[in-house]
């Protein structure tokens, strides 16, 4: 079997090194010269745990090869994976398709033979329709049919989400195209990995519902959170009662400040916009994007409670910047909604991340960043831990004692004992608990 990954971001690069990994001949494309000479030379565009050895592995092998030259790639393909951004597009909130469509006016110039196109981007129902039109219209005589196949990978776990997911979602009616998707994915066969067989509009109605969701389940436990605050109640014990009970499940109810990432943000928003479209509004997930802006927002006030009022002329030492630990993506994270506000409140701050600094240098340039925790926290009248770092977490009473000129701790992501840290003598706040 033959491939082309048509987009080397997080996802193309992701799952064609994975297929390649499957034993599959994998060419990934990208338009971006400076990105493809990297790889080349194995350096990785973004940061994800165990990808730099995978691709150097594969290369090695033969399986795996980069190129900008999409009409040699696909040329001789059994499939082609789009795998091109999605971003919202600007003024309205709906999916930008332009990058996919684009990629399928290229894809129908070169393809040669029978070929299996499948989007692999996150794609608002109806758009593999779309590609076939696109296809058919300058190709009438090809034969080939598109098929929607959606990633369900997690941000520094994606390789072992692709090589054991809990479920593949394969959208067509095509015998054909089923035979070929069948065979890509024959080692999740053997590891009996449930595989699900619908239709095209069904699979891209599967990926934005299973992220809609999941947005749903943090949400509801960020505000029941709120409400253990206000009553005296303790929220990982609420998700730990309510998570037991199969029918509910105890994955995605940590409470923090508010969900962010290349895909919740982007993804409630569009099925927002295409539900309201078709007439049938989903407002339960419209209310989901209204609380999580609102929540992000409102997480620097914690900050300037915490400090008995105000920040103005405080020193902030922030630990973590990403939207998650092991990433170095900062899109839609929680701390570019925080950091500015504490500036506008007068707050001096001080920052640093493992991975993400280099972005957010770019997308926060009023604060200073530090070279590690220790000189972000040395003198600081506050620390604000924004993202979860394993690293982050191995800092006890004692060295934050040392470190922090003022004992006051705002945890947005619930990483110290709340009695462990009274007894210490820290002004702590957390989410969700007494
Ligand atoms: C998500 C989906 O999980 C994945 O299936 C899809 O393909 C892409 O989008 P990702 O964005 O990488 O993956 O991160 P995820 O681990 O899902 O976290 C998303 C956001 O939710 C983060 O900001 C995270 O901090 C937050 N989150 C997650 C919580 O606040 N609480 C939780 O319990 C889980």
């Amino acid at each position: 079997m033959r491939i082309a990954m048509i987009g080397t971001g997080y996802v193309g690069l992701v799952s064609g090194t994975c297929f390649s990994e499957f034993g599959i001949d994998v060419v990934c494309v990208d338009k971006d010269a400076a990105k493809i000479e990297k790889l080349h030379q194995n350096v990785m565009p973004i940061y994800e745990p165990g990808l730099e050895d995978l691709v150097a592995d594969n290369v090695k092998a033969g399986r795996l090869s980069f190129t900008t030259d999409l009409t040699s790639a696909v040329k001789d393909a059994d499939a082609v994976f789009i795998a091109v951004g999605t971003p919202s597009r600007r003024g309205d909130g709906h999916a930008d398709l332009s990058y996919v469509y684009a990629a399928a006016e290229e894809i129908a110039d070169a393809m040669t033979g029978y070929t299996v196109i499948v989007t692999k981007s996150t794609v608002p129902v109806g758009t593999g329709d779309e590609v076939e039109a696109i296809i058919k219209k300058r190709r009438p005589d090809a034969e080939f049919d598109v098929v929607s196949n959606p990633e369900f990978l997690r941000e520094g776990s994606a390789i072992n989400d692709f090589m054991r997911p809990d479920r593949v979602v394969i959208g067509t009616e095509s015998d054909r195209a089923r035979h070929v998707m069948k065979q890509l994915y024959r080692v999740l066969y053997l590891i009996e990995t449930p595989i699900v067989f619908t239709s095209r509009r069904t699979s891209e109605l599967i990926k934005y519902a299973g992220n809609t969701f999941l947005a749903t389940k943090i949400t509801f436990i960020n505000e029941i959170a709120d409400l253990c605050e206000k009553v005296g109640a303790d929220v990982h014990d609420v998700a730990k009662g309510i998570g037991l009970d199969g029918r509910i499940g105890k994955k995605f109810l940590h409470p923090g400040p508010g969900y962010g990432g290349s895909c919740f943000p982007k993804d409630t928003l569009a099925l927002v916009k295409t539900a309201r479209d078709y007439d049938a509004p989903l407002r339960i997930v419209e209310t989901v994007v209204d609380v999580n802006d609102k929540r992000k927002k409102a997480m620097a006030e914690r900050v300037v409670k915490a400090c008995g009022g105000s920040v103005k002329g405080k020193t902030v030492g922030v630990l973590g910047l990403t939207f998650k630990p092991n990433t170095d993506d900062m899109r839609d994270s929680p701390s570019l909604d925080i950091i500015p506000a504490l500036v506008e409140a007068g707050a001096i701050v001080r920052a640093f991340d493992p991975e993400g600094m280099h972005e957010a240098k770019k997308m926060l340039p009023a604060i200073t960043y530090c070279d590690d925790a220790q000189s972000t926290l040395k003198d600081a009248d506050v620390l604000v831990l924004i993202t979860e770092w394993n690293e982050f977490r191995a800092l006890g009473t004692d060295r934050l004692k040392k470190l922090l000129k003022a004992p006051v701790v705002v945890d947005l992501r619930n990483v110290w004992d709340p009695a462990e840290m009274r007894e210490a003598g820290f002004t702590y706040v957390s989410i969700g608990r007494p």
